[in-house]
């Protein structure tokens, strides 16, 4: 028998012990390397809800604009309602000092940001800002590229609670590396900044926008038409996969209350922004919103659908001709249920228990009507409006 002990095995054990130390060495050099987690995911640990500037005021934006917006937040119910950011879009910025820094507009925000941040803060509302991973904002104000660092810096000390940053001038970047030097820079700024990735679904932002930020937009702009609305809300249907608490696809923020669109098509445009546990940014003048516009925005039993603890974006159940049916899963077990009529007649539709796997007899309530509509057997059959839609919690 070999004595372990002897002088000579113990060199060689040494030395294959080195080996496997190099060898393991290499190996881990060669895989991928572990990807880094996004900077803030308990920032948006339910889709993020707040007011942006660009779809109601696009450039026209300012101190006195915003501090409206924030006394109006709270004045219309809309900060109760559950809506809490106010986000500046684009054309703040004018251009950068001699040292880099971003410099503010002098003329729109003759206080700079800080104070601006700080009445919004005093609201107990949160604050965000826009910027732009390429040269230029998509308004040729100036670009956070080979800023990124200082510009997130920059947006901390101020007190930003939020940074959309959008895709202009960006030609022959690569966006999941761009974008990461602002995650990286969020993660070393320490304050917990909502990121929000405006790329328009360029490279598929949903495959690595998880691991980046806490929001990607998934399309181009959305407008205030039900035509553009609809394509783009109906078309997110296969990106449920990546969505989840602390990230979530961007369809665009809200159009309603700009007019653009009738009751019954805001009323399917919050829906499946509901549905879809979207982003609910509001981006009309909140100052001055009809009655109508108020009981959509703030319809807290559809707003309860959009932020479900359980963070599952809806889907596509079924379809046939202009109906589509639409299925969010909920924490308590019960489903949102969705009845879209895209056509250009009211249309009667029934959703089938067992197409959505619900009991044979469930309780229904509909959610714009905020009435119970009892206990069905098997099915229920709604007359849904042109371009409409019935929207149904479907329990036990
Ligand atoms: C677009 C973006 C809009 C808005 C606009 C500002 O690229 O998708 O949401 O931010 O730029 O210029």
């Amino acid at each position: 028998m070999v004595n372990p002990n002897t002088p000579a095995l113990g060199s060689c054990r040494l030395i294959s012990a080195l080996l496997s130390v190099l060898v393991l060495a290499l190996v881990a050099a060669a895989l991928p390397r572990a990807t880094p987690a996004q900077a803030t995911p308990a920032a948006a640990a339910t889709p993020p809800m707040g007011w942006n500037s660009w779809n109601k005021f696009g450039c026209n934006v300012s101190d006195k604009l915003i501090r409206e917006i924030a006394d109006a937040v709270v004045s219309t119910g809309m900060k109760d309602a559950g809506y809490r950011f106010v986000n500046i879009d684009d054309c703040w910025q004018v251009s950068r000092a001699a040292d880099g820094a971003i410099i503010v507009d002098p003329e729109r925000f003759p206080n700079g940001m800080k104070p601006l941040a700080d009445y919004v803060h005093s609201k107990g509302l949160k604050f965000g800002v826009y910027t732009d991973a390429g040269r230029m904002t998509c308004e040729k104000r100036p670009g956070s590229y080979e800023h990124e660092v200082q510009d997130i810096q920059t947006y901390a000390s101020w007190g930003v609670d939020y940074v959309k940053i959008d895709w202009c001038y960006a030609e022959g970047l690569e966006p999941p590396v761009q974008y990461a030097k602002f995650r990286d820079a969020i993660a070393q700024s320490g304050r917990p900044i909502v990121f929000s990735i405006c790329n328009w679904g360029v490279k598929a932002p949903w495959t690595w926008g998880p691991r980046t930020g806490n929001l990607w937009r998934t399309t181009g702009d959305i407008s205030d038409h039900y035509d553009r609305m609809s394509v783009i809300g109906f078309s997110q249907d296969g990106l449920e996969k990546f969505a989840g608490p602390g990230h979530w696809n961007d369809p665009d923020m809200l159009e309603l209350g700009n007019g653009g669109m009738k009751h019954d098509e805001y009323l399917t445009h919050m829906s499946l922004w509901a549905i879809l546990a979207a982003p609910l940014l509001a981006g009309n003048d909140i100052r001055s919103m009809s009655d109508e516009t108020k009981s959509i925005l703030m319809n807290p039993e559809v707003i309860a659908i959009d932020q479900d603890a359980k963070g599952v974006q809806g889907h596509r159940v079924w379809d046939e001709g202009p109906l589509e049916i639409w299925v969010k899963p909920l924490a308590d077990g019960s489903q949102a249920v969705g009845l879209f009529n895209r056509g250009e007649s009211p249309l009667q539709t029934t959703l089938d228990f067992n197409k959505i796997g619900a009991p044979s007899s469930a309780k229904l309530r509909d959610l714009w009507q905020r009435k119970d509509l009892g206990t069905m057997k098997n099915s229920y059959t709604a007359e849904v409006p042109k371009h409409g839609v019935v929207l149904l919690k479907v329990s036990k």
